[in-house]
């Protein structure tokens, strides 16, 4: 195999706990195929790129720069994640555009290439990660690099008809077609970014079932490669970690994992928590909610105002049902080490995964694959997640719909042990067939050329 070069605009350094699914994915596929992650390192310096920073750990290169304070502010907390984040996950009313942003997306990218052809040997792979990157196969390409290039989208890929608000969609979106290799996580974003190219670009799917654009002078795949876990090492982290039952008299627990992000629902999650107290109030004392969420993005107002909402909606839940020996929502903004996180996925009778909209959702599947085989809890969880489209086990919820989800949860709370180990095993079998070997796994091989085997190829 090829050396792999991944490329993401956020690299998890050693010995960091990044929240996100990215994060997690691109980890354990370097960890096992070995290679180079280049990206940024999370700093902000006095001048972009001058800090170009390479070292080795365990097997993995990492090479790493800062930006500075005008990038961060115009790429990275402009652009990226406050006109394409909400964009792609369908937040039309929040997306911002200008062009001093979308300038600064071009700049960035192209400060990105620079430095990766000096680092890019023949015969290479390189693998471009998510909506920060877009642009950097096509500028790659400019600087005469000829290794394959592969693009994958962690999020969701919505209809043209969302995405042409965009106004530099046409630039943005042709420069994908520079790569051999476009994925996603599901098939319904390969099918909207073939509809996309059809009807935007006149590209047109050839008997092969690759892409083919610009009157067939060039030609690439698209697949749904869904992003997955390592579920054993998943379960062997959740039985080390159990952390000692809490008494008998203890509340059984729901726990949410996110990041404090408004594509995922927290604020409806609570009103649902509420709402169930409300409506059963036999429920109450009998169980709590334990929020975690790390606070994300805090450059950009949206994120900063879902921080206040949640403040006072949790003060406001706890200070209606809550008694001086209960809390009912417990709400902590930090994030904890995966293998921490287990032990507390493990310990909660209901696993809460609510987003509006999600790529994924890899906290559904650590979840699952941390419970108990003898005594396993539910999942409840969105069918906006790209992870509802292969859970067959789970409660599927509508986030827009409070009280359904309510009703879900206390479905979850009663349901009895037999149907809770059958929802289980065959969320734990659905997980084994697509874990995060599978998944980067396809995707070399499908950028290689073979194919790949299982591999969805647009058809
Ligand atoms: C999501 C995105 C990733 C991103 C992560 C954390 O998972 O798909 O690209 O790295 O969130 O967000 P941040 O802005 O902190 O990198």
């Amino acid at each position: 195999m090829s050396r792999l070069v991944m490329v993401s605009n956020r690299v998890a350094l050693p010995r960091e706990h990044r929240a996100g699914g990215l994060a997690l994915a691109m980890k354990c596929a370097l960890q096992e195929s070995g290679g180079l992650w280049f990206g940024w390192n999370g700093k902000v310096v006095a001048r972009s790129g001058a800090d170009l920073h390479v070292e080795r750990q365990g097997g993995i290169t990492y090479a790493t720069l800062g930006l500075d304070r005008r990038d961060h502010a115009e790429y990275y907390a402009g652009f990226a994640n406050r006109t394409l984040w909400p964009l792609f996950h369908f937040r039309p009313s929040l997306v911002d555009f200008t062009r001093a942003t979308w300038a600064a997306y071009e700049r960035v990218n192209a400060l990105f290439a620079d430095h990766l052809v000096q680092l890019v040997e023949p015969g290479d792979m390189v693998w471009i990660h998510d909506y920060h990157l877009m642009p950097l196969g096509a500028a790659l390409r400019q600087r005469g690099v000829r290794a394959r290039l592969g693009f994958y989208l962690h999020t969701p890929f919505p209809p043209p008809d969302l995405l042409t608000m965009l106004p530099v969609h046409r630039e943005l979106f042709e420069a994908l077609t520079a790569y051999d290799l476009v994925g996603f996580q599901v098939e319904s974003y390969v099918r909207a970014f073939r509809e996309y190219v059809m009807g935007e670009i006149g590209g047109e799917v050839n008997e092969s079932g690759m892409i083919s654009v610009h009157g067939g002078r060039r030609s690439f795949r698209v697949g749904a490669f869904p992003v997955g876990i390592d579920v054993e090492a998943v379960a062997r982290e959740a039985a080390a970690r159990a952390a000692p039952p809490r008494g008998p008299d203890a509340p059984r627990s729901v726990i949410g994992v996110d990041r404090l992000d408004y594509s995922k629902g927290l604020p409806e999650r609570f009103l649902a928590f509420g709402h169930l107290l409300r409506t059963w109030p036999e429920q109450r004392r009998q169980v709590d909610l334990l929020q975690i969420a790390p606070p994300s993005r805090e450059d950009v107002s949206d994120y900063r105002r879902l921080r206040r909402q949640l403040e006072q909606m949790a003060g406001a839940i706890n200070g209606e049902f809550g008694e001086p020996d209960w809390v009912p929502i417990r709400y902590v903004n930090r994030g904890y080490p995966q293998p921490e996180l287990c032990g507390l996925y493990r310990g909660a009778a209901v696993g809460l995964v609510t987003p509006h909209r999600d790529g994924m959702n890899l906290v559904a599947k650590e979840y699952v694959a941390s419970q108990d085989p003898a005594d396993p809890g539910v999942l409840v969880l969105s069918r906006f997640a790209g992870a509802a489209r292969n859970m067959p086990g789970a409660l599927l919820v509508n986030p827009n719909d409070v009280e359904g989800m309510a009703e879900s949860l206390r479905a979850a709370l009663q349901m009895p042990l037999p149907e809770r180990q059958s929802r289980w095993h065959s969320m734990m079998a659905a997980m084994r067939e697509d874990d995060v070997t599978a998944w980067w796994r396809r995707f070399v091989a499908a950028l290689e050329g073979g194919g790949g085997a299982g591999t969805a190829l647009a058809a």
